[in-house]
């Protein structure tokens, strides 16, 4: 009877009045709190990876309505407590979303396994094979390149290192001595000599430092193993 008139009752006149709640209600609540302690004490216990969280919160948030609805009586009270009730509780619930989407994905980005970085590199394997021009700037931006099955040519590397501002291979005159036919006048090792250390031996006619001076300002000091060896071969080509 009670229960009915303050319920209904609008004006607020009955509400300083405490409903009393049946013992029988007190009790199932009770139970209903023991059993969900339980149930938050074994799932505790059981790693439910993502769910761990929100699990827990259920329960709890489960048990807390129980005890503001029952035994703070909320469920009896003015409709309007429960409103400003749930309206405090819903911008719990927003304040824990945010934070929860926020640490619950820490650490989830950017983090590779060995598994994914393999993954990743045979993608990238399958992609240059399927497009050239990709395998081409591949290598070009591949600063530890020198693909040894790649053959370096001499040629190139002869004028890379302008070689070619001074030394002729057609007989012509230049600043330095004609390289025609330098394969047959000299040994491998003496035009590696002729490179390696321009002054060792000055060729007749000619002045000695100028090429010493002059190739590694070109950048020779920086000639790889293999276009070294290239460029040997190509001037050996040369007789
Ligand atoms: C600035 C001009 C200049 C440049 C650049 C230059 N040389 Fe020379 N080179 C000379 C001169 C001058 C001589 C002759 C004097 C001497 O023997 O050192 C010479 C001599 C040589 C000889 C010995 C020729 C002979 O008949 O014995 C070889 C081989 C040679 N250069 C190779 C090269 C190569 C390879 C390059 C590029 C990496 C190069 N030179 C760059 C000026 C140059």
């Amino acid at each position: 009877m009670a229960h009915s008139s303050q319920h209904h009752d609008p004006s607020g006149a009955a509400h300083h009045g405490h409903y009393i709640i049946p013992i029988k209600v007190l009790g199932t609540v009770f139970g209903v709190l023991v059993f969900l302690t339980v149930i938050t004490v074994i799932t505790s216990r059981i790693d439910l990876g993502a769910m761990n969280v929100p699990l827990a919160l259920a329960i709890a948030i489960t048990k807390a309505l129980l005890v503001v609805a029952f035994f703070m009586a909320l469920k009896y009270d003015n409709a309007v407590n429960t409103l400003v009730f749930s309206v405090g509780a819903v911008f719990v619930l927003v304040f824990l979303a945010f934070t929860l989407a926020d640490t619950a994905f820490r650490g989830s980005l950017g983090i590779m396994d060995a598994e994914t970085v393999a993954d990743q590199q045979r993608a990238e394997e399958a992609l240059r094979a399927r497009d050239p021009g990709a395998a081409l700037v591949a290598a070009a931006t591949d600063t530890t390149a020198a693909d040894p099955a790649i053959p370096v040519d001499g040629s190139a590397v002869f004028a890379t290192y302008m070689c070619n501002t001074c030394h002729t291979l057609d007989g012509a005159a230049s600043a330095g001595p004609t390289l025609q036919g330098i394969g047959s006048r000299q040994t491998r090792e003496e035009v590696i000599q002729s490179i390696r250390e321009p002054d060792a031996i000055i060729v007749e006619g000619f002045a000695p430092g100028v090429m010493a001076a002059t190739v590694n300002a070109f950048g020779f000091a920086n000639v790889t193993d293999a276009e070294f060896e290239a460029l040997v071969d190509f001037l050996m080509e040369q007789n």
